[in-house]
């Protein structure tokens, strides 16, 4: 028992069942770098405050860069009563300098410790994840610019509503990535925290020097509460919120995809790099990659419940739960990474049926609302006008033929401030290039905007 870094107390060995059920070095050795670097950065603390010697820095800054290099190189054992990353590396550094390591935890507690991997390990999975933002961002920018004369039809409750442009669509899509970045920016803020030297819970009575260990580690702000520093896992909760809402995103645009590539619609055709095929029907190409992106968008949610879940009633300070935050997480980190990266290749590689589209939007009397319009700029209000096309949509529906066939006479019989300008007004080409209220679809607005975004790199 005496092997145990804690086993002082103990006269009996851990159960192995225990062992086992308490492990998480199976999955936190994900940490290892970041346990690394706080352990030096802790090391270099120590010896300038003189609570360790230089030769026992030198000595446990040199193993513990042997013991990464060995973990990266998949030369280093984990073994089964490690149980988690800190403690073994912890028992390699004293297995590799002997006494020496057992001085690197003073001052420090396993509690601060694994808050200060995972503030450490979240900064950089964030610059990652805003990376892939903008790159995704940079494609739709790129197939915006390219579809900027596409017409397709906009849908409200799945029914034709009005003719929108491609480009305005995509364009759409930009904004909630960049409400993405937003988050995850403001997610950041409050990673970059430094909580060590909070250790168990109360601080420690070494003359430590935070201040140093987060300059060295680049972190802008201190923990200001030992208790709160421990406990704390709000900034997890809100990254994997930040993930939850791109995995949505993503959904709604797959969503679209998977629609717009069936048979009925035909308004894309997916890359068969990006689709799969049948194990019995010959002719088949599934969008396999959009329905699991919508299908990992579960997970996602399950990981954001999972985490809160775990926080809800928990007492104050560290409790072995806390453990449990990581699981979630990873798979937030790996779900929201894989998914923004495939996507992004894979909307590269949609094609776009300009011709289907454009005849899609040219249905639904989708321009109805331009004769309503029509009306209301000659003077008439705009429930008279809402009711009088309203009658002229009934009556082309039982003439079978859309509002573009109607003759000047036919209108006129519906409304005498019908003019012979209003033919030219009910093309879906008209009725974009009509909604050229700030933010609207007109051409000329959208190629505004994707000026805008060109010249501002995507802000
Ligand atoms: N593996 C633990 C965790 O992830 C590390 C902290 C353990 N602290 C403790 N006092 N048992 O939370």
């Amino acid at each position: 028992m005496k092997e145990k870094a804690w086993g002082g107390r103990f006269a009996l060995p851990t159960d192995s069942e225990v062992e086992a059920f308490t492990a998480s070095v199976h999955f936190d050795k994900r940490l290892y770098k970041h346990d690394i670097l706080g352990s030096i950065a802790h090391a270099r603390m120590l010896a300038r405050r003189k609570i360790i010697s230089a030769k026992e820095r030198d000595a446990i800054c040199a193993g513990l860069k042997e013991i990464g290099a060995d973990i990266e190189g998949g030369a280093f054992t984990f073994r089964a009563d490690d149980e988690d990353i800190h403690m073994a590396i912890e028992r390699a550094l004293t297995e590799i300098i002997g006494a020496a390591g057992g001085k690197l935890h003073t001052g420090r507690s396993r509690n601060d410790q694994v808050a200060l991997d995972v503030r450490l390990y979240l900064r950089d999975e964030i610059a990652d994840v805003l990376k892939l933002l903008a790159r995704l961002k940079k494609m739709l920018l790129k197939t915006a610019k390219k579809e900027i004369e596409t017409i397709l039809p906009g849908y409200t409750h799945m029914q034709k509503a009005q003719p929108v442009l491609l480009a305005h669509y995509l364009l759409a899509y930009y904004e909630m990535f960049s409400r993405d970045q937003g988050r995850f920016e403001d997610c950041r803020r409050r990673v970059n925290v430094m909580p060590l030297g909070a250790a168990a819970l109360a601080g420690t009575g070494l003359p430590i020097d935070r201040k140093a260990v987060a300059k060295e580690l680049k972190f802008p702000a201190l923990s200001e509460n030992s208790m709160d520093a421990v406990s704390d896992r709000d900034f997890a909760a809100e990254f994997i919120f930040a993930a939850a809402t791109v995995m949505m995103h993503l959904s709604r645009f797959c969503e679209d995809l998977i629609i717009w590539s069936t048979d009925e619609f035909s308004y894309v055709e997916i890359s068969d790099a990006f689709t799969t095929g049948s194990s019995i029907m010959p002719q088949k190409k599934n969008p396999d990659v959009a329905e699991l992106i919508r299908g990992k968008t579960s997970r996602v949610y399950g990981d954001l419940v999972a985490l809160l879940t775990l926080l809800k009633g928990l007492p104050m300070t560290y409790n072995r739960d806390l453990q449990e935050d990581k699981e979630p997480l990873f798979d937030a980190v790996d779900t929201v990474k894989s998914s923004l990266s495939v996507f992004a290749a894979m909307v590269g590689h949609v094609k776009f049926d300009r011709r289907r589209m454009r005849a899609g939007a040219e249905g639904g009397f989708s321009t109805a609302t331009d004769a309503a319009e029509y009306l209301v700029s000659k003077g008439v209000p705009f429930r008279e006008a809402h009711r009088v096309v309203g009658t002229l949509v009934a009556y082309c529906l039982e003439k079978n033929k859309p509002l573009t066939a109607l003759s000047l006479e036919e209108l006129r019989r519906f409304h005498k401030k019908f003019d012979a300008d209003i033919l030219g007004r009910l093309a879906v080409e008209s009725s974009v290039a009509a909604r050229k209220s700030y933010g609207g679809t007109a051409t000329e607005v959208v190629a505004k905007r994707i000026a805008e975004l060109e010249k501002n790199a995507g802000r």
